[in-house]
This record gives C-alpha cells, structure tokens and sequence, in this order.
C-alpha cells in the first residue's frame, strides 16, 4: 500500500507504516566506515575533510589545457580531470585522417610524451591526483603521465589518481571503445598487475554507470549494470592470478546526480551495500577497502538546459546536494552553459563555487549521512537496492557483463527507459522547467566559447617534427616488443612504456595492438 508523506510524497514504504519496526539497523545501516558501509566508506566522511572538488577540464591544445587547469588550482580546485579529445580516446593522432575535425574539441588533443609534458607544465604531480577520462588507450595515457612523473623527479609510489579504464560501459554506452572484450579485458588486468608494482596509491579504473545514465538508464539501472562490470572486472583480475585484497581496494567506480535527490541518496547507499555483501561473499575479500566502494560523481548532464540557462546553476546545486548527502568521494558539477558548448572560465568557476558553497556554508559536512534512519530514504534505499540486484541477476543469468553485453541486454533496458523518459518529458509528465513547460520566448542568445580550428593544423605540424626528431629505430624496437607482448601473455605495458619514452605515439601505440588484437565491431553493426 502507498503512503503518502506531510509534504506530498507518495511512495511504497517497505517497513510498517508509521514505524521502522522491520527495520534492523545493524544489518541494514552498520556504522559509518564499516561494513556494509551504507552509510559511507569512512567513519568521519567530510567532518574532517570535505570531498574532492575534481571539476573535468580540457579542450584545445595541451598548452590551453594547461592554463585552465592553473585557473582552477587557483580556484580552489582540489583534484584534476583531464578530458581528452575524441582522436585521443579511440587510440588516434591528430593527423589520422580520421580525426580530421575533431582535434582538441571535446577534450585536450595527446599525441605524445611532448604535449603530455606540457598539459602539466608547472603542475607538481606529487601534490595532486590527476583523474584521466580515458577507457581503451587508458595504459598509455597512464605511462605517459607516470613518464612526466619521472622527468619531475616523482617516483611511481608518489603518484595519486585514477584512469577510467571501463571499456565494457564503453561497449553499452558512449562507444569509445577499440578492441574485442577479451583483449580488452586482458589489458585492464595488466593495468591491475602493473599499478601493483609500480604505482601503489593509483586508482586503477573508475567503473562507471555516469554514460549509462546519461544514455537514460534508471538509478536501479545504473548501479546494476555498473556493479555487474565491476563483478566481471574482478573475475578477470582473478584469473590472472592477481590477489583480491591486493587489487581491489584500487577500483573506485563512478555515477551521476540527477535533481532527484531523495532517490539519488537512496542509490549510492544501497550501491555500497551490494558491492560490500558482493566483494565479500562472492570473492571472499577480507580487506575492508576492498568492500568499500569509493565513488565520483558528476552532476546530470542530460538534465541542463539550453533554454533559460541560468536554471542550470540550481539544478547543480540540488544534484551537487544529492551526491554529497549519499557520500561521494569526489565531484564533479556542471557548468551551467556546457548543455549550450564549452564552459567558459566564468562558467566553470561557479560550478566549483557551486561546491565550495555546500562544503563551506551549508551544515551537511556536520553529520555523516544525514538521513540514516530517514522513513523515506532507508525505504527507498531498499527498494533501488533489490531493483538492482534483480537486474544483476539478469545479467549472470547470461552468463555475466561481457555475455549480457554481446547479446545487447544492458544496451536494450537503457534505450527502452530513454524511450520512456522522452515519452514523459513531451506529454509533460516529467517537468523540465524552462524547456516544456514555464517558458519564455524572448531569450538573449548566449555567446559560447568556441576552439579555435587552427590548432588542429597546430597539432599536426608539432607530431611532424616530433617524428623527425626521435630516433626511429628505438621506436620500431620498442613497438616490437610491444606486438610481441600483445601476440604472448607478457604485460604489454612494459614494452608500451620504452616505447612512449622514446616518443612513440599514441596511434602508434595503439594501432600496433589493432594489429594483433583487431577492433571490436558491435553485434548489432549492419
Ligand atoms: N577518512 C579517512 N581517510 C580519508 C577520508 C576520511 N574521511 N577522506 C579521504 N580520505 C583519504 C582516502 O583514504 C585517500 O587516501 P588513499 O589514497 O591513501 O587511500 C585520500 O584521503 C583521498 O581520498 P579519496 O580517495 O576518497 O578521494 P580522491 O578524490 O583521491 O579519489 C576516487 C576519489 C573516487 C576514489 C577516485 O577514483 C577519483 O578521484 N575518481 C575521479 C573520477 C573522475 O573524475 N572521473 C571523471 C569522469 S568525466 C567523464 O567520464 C566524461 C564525461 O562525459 C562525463
């Protein structure tokens, strides 16, 4: 039977109406810091410390890049985030033809050690951690931040920071994926096996249910397919013969914040839930930071409007407000100009003072999860939490992520959810205020930030020269050892870092594992 609340809300409560008499709180809740960390992976959470302001910058060359990022250091920023161009992403330089029109629009354009070098100029990389957008070329982008490391005198130990490395929701959503799942698979484990040895306190990906959502999965979707790669990552760490308890804490995962609050938190609590009961049950994972589950959060993209954008700045601050009272390790929010192009300076400082206002004006640092016992929230938390696990056994019913992926489970929910989603948004059941519904129709037109396409021309001289400047044959022998990995069972990343050092780039690297592994061509591809 629904109830509906003092303020309206109508809902299905899971316990007696009225009480929280079936409402166990030692199973459910535990205690901050502690399994099954519902309430938050720390004991103290942010009265010590708030969470990580980590704004996603990059555009341009790496040089521009590298002045934002100054910007938002002086900002106040508390992380970085490096979005890289879309040539970047899918393991092309900016002279492929391929990437003909796309060179440093979405993100920074990499090519090489060179522009790596200068996307953090006058950045002391043992005093930041550096987030990097990056999924198939994630081991590449990764050694080629550790080589800058080095040259700055900062040993691997030192260095924090996490690669998003998730290419199976790459496969389901946003596409910028390169080979088949299996190779992609082996080489997210030879990050796993290498970040072991060499870079200790690095995140090794950021599985993420961010794309998923944006691509209009619900919250239930959205952390079931999300836990369901994770669950198909350790697996594959596994059996490698890597150790659960020495990788595991390293994963951190990934999702948004739409202006639902109360469902928000609801989603993040029951998603530490599952994967504390799945880590520790299914992989038998003993160390606690393996069951914890450490998230970033980006405010909902999909949810900003072109229209009236102004609205944007308090749709963030509700979903900003959402993703800290569910105990989000890090964020990111949105600029409110981004649903029109690129944020500008002034746009992406209020999104960071969006967080600085939460974090230092408001009281929700004072208490840790705010709404533990909450009559709306814990019931609400138990009914996304089994939702979600009824989709997670869905997806082992076909034999787990990959299988579920290759038969286009995941993908087919999602779409048939955007379908409803859009169904509502035009019959105005769902309000998006300022876009179907109070409207106005003299509107000033926004000036956007745009890229200069001269720096396209820019990039291709520079990787001209880079390339008559190396020395050719420690490049040809280094990407030989790296087939040769590829072709065998040794860790690719290895030959991959010679190769980068001697200034080999990233279509290179890249293109000598399309060789051997070939390009992953979706099922339903005609
Ligand atoms: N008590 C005890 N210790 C605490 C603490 C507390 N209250 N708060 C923090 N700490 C410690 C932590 O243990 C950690 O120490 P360690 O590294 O030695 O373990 C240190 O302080 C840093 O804290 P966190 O690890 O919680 O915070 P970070 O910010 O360093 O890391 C993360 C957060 C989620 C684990 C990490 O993976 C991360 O930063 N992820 C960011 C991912 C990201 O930015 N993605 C952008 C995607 S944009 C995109 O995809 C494209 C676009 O289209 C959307």
């Amino acid at each position: 039977m629904s109830h509906r609340s003092e303020s309206g809300f109508e809902f299905e409560p899971v316990y007696d109406a009225g009480t929280l008499d079936g409402f166990d709180p030692e199973a459910k809740l535990g205690e901050p810091g502690q399994y099954p960390y519902t309430r938050g992976v720390y004991p103290t959470m942010y009265t010590q410390r708030p969470w990580t302001m980590r704004q996603y910058a990059g555009f341009g060359t790496a040089a521009e890049s590298n002045q934002r990022y100054h910007q938002l250091i002086d900002a106040g920023t508390m992380g970085l985030s490096v979005a890289f161009d879309l040539p970047t992403q899918m393991g092309y330089d900016s002279d492929a033809t391929i990437a003909s029109g796309e060179v440093g629009k979405v993100g920074v354009a990499i090519d090489s050690i060179d522009d790596m070098r200068i996307l953090f100029d006058r950045i002391p990389l043992d005093q930041v951690s550096t987030s990097m957008t990056i999924n198939a070329p994630g081991s590449v982008l990764l050694l080629l931040y550790q080589l800058v490391a080095e040259e700055q005198g900062v040993t691997g130990d030192q260095l924090t920071g996490t690669i998003q490395n998730d290419v199976l929701k790459e496969y389901i959503a946003r596409g910028t994926y390169i080979y088949p799942p299996k190779e992609s698979l082996r080489l997210i484990s030879d990050i796993f096996a290498y970040c072991q040895t060499e870079l200790p306190r690095w995140n090794t990906i950021s599985i993420s249910g961010y794309h998923m959502a944006e691509a209009g999965a619900t919250p239930a979707q959205e952390i079931a397919f999300t836990l369901a790669d994770g669950i198909e990552y350790v697996r594959t760490a596994v059996a490698a013969g890597l150790d659960v308890d020495t990788f595991a804490p390293r994963l951190s995962f990934f999702f948004v914040a739409r202006t639902t609050l109360l469902e928000e938190v609801a989603k993040f609590r029951a998603a530490r839930r599952i994967w504390a009961r799945v880590m520790r049950d299914e992989f038998g994972a003993k160390n606690p930071k393996s069951q914890m589950l450490r998230f970033h959060t980006q405010t909902a993209g999909v949810q900003l409007t072109a229209q009236q954008p102004e609205i944007n700045l308090v749709r963030v601050a509700v979903q900003g407000l959402a993703a800290v009272l569910g105990g989000t390790q890090s964020l990111h929010t949105n600029s409110y100009d981004e649903a029109i192009a690129l944020p500008t300076e002034k746009a992406a400082r209020l999104a960071l003072r969006t967080q600085q206002v939460l974090a230092y004006e408001t009281d929700i640092t004072a208490t840790v999860d705010p709404f533990a016992g909450s009559y709306v929230v814990e019931a609400l938390t138990d009914k996304v939490e089994a939702e979600a696990v009824e989709l997670m056994n869905q997806v082992e019913e076909y034999g787990g992520a990959v299988a579920a992926i290759e038969k286009g489970f995941q993908k087919q929910e999602i779409e048939q959810s955007a379908y409803r989603i859009s169904l509502e948004i035009d019959s105005v059941e769902r309000v998006v205020v300022g876009m179907n519904k109070f409207k106005i129709t003299d509107e000033e037109p926004y000036e956007p930030l745009r890229v200069d396409p001269a720096i396209e021309a820019q990039q291709v001289a520079r990787l001209a020269k880079l390339r008559a400047e190396r020395d050719q044959t420690e490049v040809d022998e280094a990407l030989a050892e790296l087939k040769k990995a590829a072709e065998g069972t040794d860790n690719c990343l290895y030959p991959m870092k010679r190769a980068l050092k001697a200034r080999a780039t990233v279509g290179e690297v890249s293109n000598t594992l399309r060789e051997v592994w070939g390009v992953y061509v979706p099922a339903d591809t005609f």
